[in-house]
């Protein structure tokens, strides 16, 4: 019998399976468990304590299923949950498990996209006020200016397949012509919430041709594969059967109708209780 010790993959919702994708695209040999906390989402309107509550709970889920390694593949859940983990859980719990974010990667990376060292993100309001991209940014390249707009709608929106309908258009419009207003130098645009690929093709109507538009999954699944190339303790922890496993707390039936969107294949979740 096979022994299953998949890479878990978490989101709020919907997003992380943007990330899982091109992680798999990337290396698709390992086993994936992903988990999508929908009957909770969104995330990025709450608290620093209930975000990292929920995310703790969902992480424990993982591990119990057998994960070594889990990717946060949500921004909000990264700025609000993970140093918690990192540095106060994992050394006390889980010794042995691990668990990785999307911003890291990402503002290891960022400051090469830009020319004019001007850099703009869109994000939950949670991943804006926790200020980890200009902090982290500025670790990385002191010399990249940052400037942050909050897109509180853009989440709701995509969640409830308005993506591609009219009304994004307002606040895609109104959010895009705010992040512009703080600087005429920006150059890069990153879209720091694994929900807003979805809305690319809408965005591309309102950003000038000059700015490039980065999202995160590829960068992530770069980081993941060098993770592993560095760890290589934990790269035979892991289980390689190429199988992918879905789970949400909420309706199964209604995440597969979504998830082919977000994942570009159809899928079977399962639905799971975490109080159960
Ligand atoms: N995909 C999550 C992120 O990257 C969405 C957050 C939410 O649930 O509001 O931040």
């Amino acid at each position: 019998m096979n022994v299953k010790r998949p890479i878990g993959v978490f989101d709020s919702g919907y997003g992380g399976l943007t990330v899982l994708k091109e992680i798999v695209q990337k290396l698709p040999d390992y086993d994936y468990l992903y988990l999508g906390d929908n009957a909770r989402a969104p995330y990025g309107p709450r608290s620093f304590e209930t975000v990292y509550r929920y995310t703790w709970q969902c992480v424990e889920w993982f591990f119990k299923q057998g994960c070594p390694l889990v990717i946060l593949a949500c921004n909000t859940a990264s700025a609000k949950a993970l140093r918690s983990i990192q540095q106060r859980d994992l050394p006390s719990k889980y010794p042995d498990k691990r668990v990785l974010g999307v911003i890291r990667p990402t503002t290891e990376l960022i400051g090469n996209f830009s020319k004019t060292k001007s850099v703009g993100i869109l994000a939950t309001n949670g991943t804006v006020i926790s200020q980890s991209y200009p902090i982290e940014i500025a670790h990385h390249f002191p010399e990249i200016k940052v400037y942050q707009e909050a897109c509180p709608m853009w989440v709701p929106l995509v969640e409830n397949n308005e993506y591609d309908g009219e009304g994004a258009d307002y606040f895609i419009k109104k959010n895009i012509a705010n992040l512009l207003k703080y600087s005429s130098e920006i150059d890069t645009v990153l879209l720091a919430c694994t929900h807003y690929p979805l809305l690319k093709n809408k965005l591309k109507n309102f950003l000038p041709e000059s700015i490039q538009l980065i999202s995160q999954g590829e960068i992530v699944a770069d980081g993941t594969k060098n993770y592993l190339l560095r760890h290589p303790e934990m790269e035979k922890a892991l289980s390689k059967n190429g199988q992918r496993d879905f789970y949400t707390t909420d309706s199964a039936k209604d995440f597969d109708s979504h998830a082919l969107v977000f994942y570009g294949k159809e899928i079977a979740s399962v639905h799971v209780d975490l109080d159960e």
